[in-house]
């Protein structure tokens, strides 16, 4: 136990399970009083529920603007201030470029790109209203860094909050917000479980050099560092937790190698 956030107010959106939820408990651990954000109004409260008094569970949908500032105005009533955000809510779909409609995109574009806007701007709105700063993670992925299959909307909402960050990194800057992007890898959740067929997992098991899924805590665990004192010159910056994944480029057995030397 370090207390690293101890009595700061952390927002987690999508906090009701996954890394969300992971995150959450990983704060309340530091001493943070968490909110508990999410769509699963029952399953925000009963995860809030689940860390304790000082813990707050709410409904929202990060995609509807009139949600988003009832969410900030009882956080607000409650609390006083937000000091850390982890801006996690977020929706998946697996579907080919030629395939996808235009609902599936706004859709996903509304919760991951512009519902992450929103949240990022009303919460930043009040840190610069107490004036002490604070911490913004935004969740980005790897789908938004490279192209993949089935990731036309998700991986260009995900691609399009990494550039927000970085907007966000220089205009905050004179706030002291610290202002980041933590992009998983390949996660075990039930997202993942959404757009990760058989195929999909059996190609990650070979392009990842760690060779497997990572977990909600690991995630969780670079979302302490990020949020805590440690990190505050760590500024518009994109932390990959992916076990290798991006920076991997050929990968082969050295046993294999030598046979074909030799
Ligand atoms: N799991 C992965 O492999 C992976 C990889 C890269 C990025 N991510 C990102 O991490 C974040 C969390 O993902 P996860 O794997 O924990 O997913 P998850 O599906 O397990 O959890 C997402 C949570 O967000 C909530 N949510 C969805 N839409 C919402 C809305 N409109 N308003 C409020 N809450 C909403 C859901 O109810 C759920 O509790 C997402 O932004 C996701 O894109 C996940």
């Amino acid at each position: 136990m370090t207390r690293r956030l101890d009595g700061k107010v952390a927002l987690v959106t999508g906090g009701a399970r996954g890394i969300g939820y992971a995150t959450a408990q990983a704060f309340a651990r530091e001493w943070a009083r968490v909110v508990i954000a999410d769509l699963n109004v029952a399953g925000a409260q009963d995860a809030a529920a689940s860390l304790g008094e000082q813990a707050m569970g709410l409904g929202v949908d990060v995609a509807d603007p009139a949600s988003v500032t009832a969410m900030i105005e009882a956080i607000i009533a409650r609390f006083g201030r937000i000091d850390i955000l982890f801006n996690n809510a977020g929706i998946g779909a697996n579907t080919p470029f030629l395939e996808t409609r235009l609902e599936d995109w706004n859709r996903i574009l509304g919760v991951n790109l512009t519902g992450a806007f929103m949240v990022a701007q009303g919460c930043a709105r009040e840190m610069v209203r107490v004036g002490e700063g604070g911490k913004i993670v935004n969740i980005a992925s790897l789908s938004g860094q490279r192209g993949a299959n089935g990731r036309a909307a998700y991986g260009s909402a995900k691609a399009g909050l990494e550039l927000l960050t970085k907007v966000m990194a220089v205009e905050l800057a004179p706030y002291r917000i610290n202002v980041n992007n933590l992009a998983p890898g390949a996660i075990e959740t039930d997202i993942a479980k959404v757009m990760h067929d058989e195929a999909t997992r059996a190609a990650y098991g070979r392009l990842i050099p760690m060779t497997r899924y990572g977990t909600p805590e690991e995630i969780a665990d670079a979302a302490v560092f990020l949020c805590s004192d440690e990190a505050r010159y760590v500024h518009g910056h994109t932390l990959n937790v992916d076990g290798g994944f991006r920076e991997a480029g050929l990968m082969f057995k050295p046993d294999a190698a030598m046979q074909r030397a030799g």
